[in-house]
């Protein structure tokens, strides 16, 4: 196992990158999520990247995650999400980077149901998601960009969702959840922009996994059909099809879990 938890004092030396051949590593914030999980494994079991980095608030590292991985050395980092947590991680690795998936996002929690009606709409509750879902990745966003200006070709990708585009909206509900995507998709269209110009090597893309069978889709798998309900494992591999047939085209994409456009 190549453990690292984050370093307490600034002075201490900066992660090196791990593995050290011509290919470049992978970044994965927020490794407890399922569907992390499942891209570290593909990732391992590709032997696409040299090496991972899994950022997670969870301490030691989530639990599924490989142990001991000879070839695809996995580095683990323990983050609070705070502005602050977030600047020192990015100021600690370093080296060209192929892909970065920042997999956070909550739809509910021990005290937060997703809306029915505007009745249920709470001020706390929406601020919450909106930190969690719209402005950690803003953060991370703004952190990266002086970390990945020299990678040569990285697809950057922030787990959005379908529910989180604004013409596609037929059903409404969920308000705190769309709201905190659809103020996702709008800080990664922003940010492409800018990314064009300062990190031309990255491409940006929201991306919409469908309805994938973890903690937080249980609640709402009722009315899923079998077929529609996707795997991790099967969403992690569709992803990294994906990953590499992408353009560098300076735009942001917003993408299903079959590679289509959404509309944003
Ligand atoms: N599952 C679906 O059907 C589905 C559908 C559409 C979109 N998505 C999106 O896909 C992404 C991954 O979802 P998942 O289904 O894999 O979820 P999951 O297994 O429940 O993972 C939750 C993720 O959110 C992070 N997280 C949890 N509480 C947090 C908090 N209070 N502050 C900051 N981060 C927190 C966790 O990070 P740590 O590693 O730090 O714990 C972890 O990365 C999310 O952005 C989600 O919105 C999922």
């Amino acid at each position: 196992m190549n453990s690292e938890h984050f370093p307490e004092h600034p002075d201490e030396q900066p992660i090196k990158p791990p593995g050290t051949c011509l290919q470049a590593q992978a970044l994965v914030i927020g490794a407890g999520s399922a569907i992390a999980g499942a891209l570290i494994h593909e990732l391992i079991h590709q032997h696409s990247v040299s090496g991972i980095v899994a950022v997670s608030r969870q301490s030691p590292e989530p639990a599924g995650l490989p142990q001991d991985t000879r070839d695809v050395p996995v580095s683990y980092l323990n983050c609070d999400y705070s502005a602050d947590a977030i600047s020192a991680v990015a100021g600690h690795i370093n080296g060209a980077f192929s892909h970065v998936f920042i997999c956070t996002g909550v739809l509910h929690n021990d005290h937060i149901k997703p809306e029915k009606r505007i009745e249920d709409i709470d001020a706390g509750q929406m601020a919450e998601l909106l930190h969690i879902n719209s402005i950690l990745p803003a953060l991370w966003l703004q952190a990266l960009l002086p970390v990945l200006k020299n990678s040569p070709r990285c697809v950057l990708t922030v787990f959005s969702a379908r529910v989180g585009s604004i013409s596609d909206n037929h059903k409404g509900g969920w308000y705190s959840y769309r709201a905190s995507k659809a103020a996702l998709n709008m800080i990664v269209k922003t940010a492409a922009v800018e990314y064009a110009r300062r990190a031309p090597g990255i491409k940006l893309l929201a991306f919409h996994p469908g309805t994938v069978d973890t903690l937080l889709s249980r609640p709402f798998q009722k009315n899923v059909a079998a077929e529609k309900l996707f795997t991790p494992e099967f969403v992690a591999q569709q992803l990294l099809t994906i990953c590499a047939a992408l353009p560098l085209d300076a735009e942001a994409s917003y993408l299903d879990w079959a590679g289509e456009p959404i509309n944003w």
